[in-house]
């Protein structure tokens, strides 16, 4: 199980498990909630859990539902990141956005229904129950005012103002970095790893693709082709985001990004087990088009 296809299709018939299971007359929120999380999506994270659970030694379906609990997460904060109060962005994953589709009240409604069922999700897992609370906490702290939105916080706050390197970097590895960490770390919770030297490793692998991944998106903000993105290009200039891009220019974002991806790569020589998969998937990050 070490394809993307055969992770992508894995976690896609999951989620539909997962999102069929919850109606209770509520049906235009979990409606919405489908729209958003069935409809594309590179399912990036998820795909990082399915395969540090492998290279820790187990497999990978133990970590499924895990796996999905962070594409519900990514999902609503997506849902929301996009709302007029936020980016204000109209199209998402090829398709209008959630607010556009479902009005603004059910969208912000379909997020949090996305950010619980996560939380009831990562408790269906076949686990040890300390493992369970385990990622509870991980994906909680991650998730929150310490991680993911601790950086949507930022990023509102700096609207408009100059960009500053270390402000920037804290930006994206709170918004984007968290929830790169959280995945990895899921996948080796639901191995059952405690090393530290191997959860650091992890980490620092982690924190470096999310990084990566938030430069190459700002530049794909300014340079991408709309329809291969499935959003709206000039998202930040129109939102007066300080981004990479703003500071260093395009170019110069690419070689960060490769430097990034290259200091991923190499943390991976802390991890046991065959890393090639996760080498590559790093690399093609750095360089995708969408
Ligand atoms: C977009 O994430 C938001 C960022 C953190 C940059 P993705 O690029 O992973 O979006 P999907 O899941 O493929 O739609
Ligand atoms: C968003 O960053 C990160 C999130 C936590 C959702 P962006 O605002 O740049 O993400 P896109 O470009 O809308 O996907
Ligand atoms: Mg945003
Ligand atoms: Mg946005
Ligand atoms: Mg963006």
């Amino acid at each position: 199980m070490t394809e993307l296809s055969t992770y992508l299709d894995a976690v896609n018939r999951a989620l539909e498990t997962y999102l069929a299971d919850v109606s209770d007359g509520q049906d235009i929120v979990l409606e919405a909630m489908r729209y958003s999380v069935e409809n594309g999506g590179k399912r990036v994270r998820p795909m990082l859990t399915l395969e540090f659970c492998r290279v820790c030694g187990k497999d990978p379906s133990a970590a499924l539902p895990f796996a999905c609990a962070l594409e519900m997460v990514h999902t609503y904060s997506l849902i929301h990141d996009d709302l007029p109060c936020m980016d204000n962005d109209d199209f998402r994953r090829g398709k209008p956005s959630c607010h556009k589709q479902f009005g603004e009240s059910y969208a912000l409604l379909a997020g949090d229904g996305l950010l619980t069922l996560a939380f009831e999700t990562l408790t269906r897992a076949e686990l040890p129950e300390s493992d369970i609370c385990r990622a509870v906490r991980t994906l909680a702290a991650c998730a929150g005012i310490r991680g993911m939105i601790g950086g949507q916080v930022l990023d509102l706050l700096s609207e408009e103002s100059a960009p500053d390197y270390a402000l920037l970097e804290k930006i994206d590895r709170l918004k984007t970095g968290a929830l790169m960490e959280a995945a990895v770390l899921l996948g080796c919770i639901a191995a059952g790893v405690t090393d530290e030297t191997v959860l650091c490793a992890a980490q620092t692998y982690a924190q470096s693709i999310g990084l990566a991944f938030q430069i190459v998106d700002d530049i794909l903000d300014v340079t991408g082709n709309e329809a291969e993105l499935g959003k709206p290009i000039g998202s930040d200039e129109k939102n007066q985001k300080v981004t990479f891009v703003r500071l260093l220019g395009l170019q110069e974002c690419q070689s960060l990004a490769d430097k990034l991806t290259a200091r991923a790569v190499s943390a991976l020589t802390e991890i046991p087990g065959d890393t090639t998969f996760l080498a590559n998937f790093a690399k093609q990050l750095a360089v995708r088009k969408k």
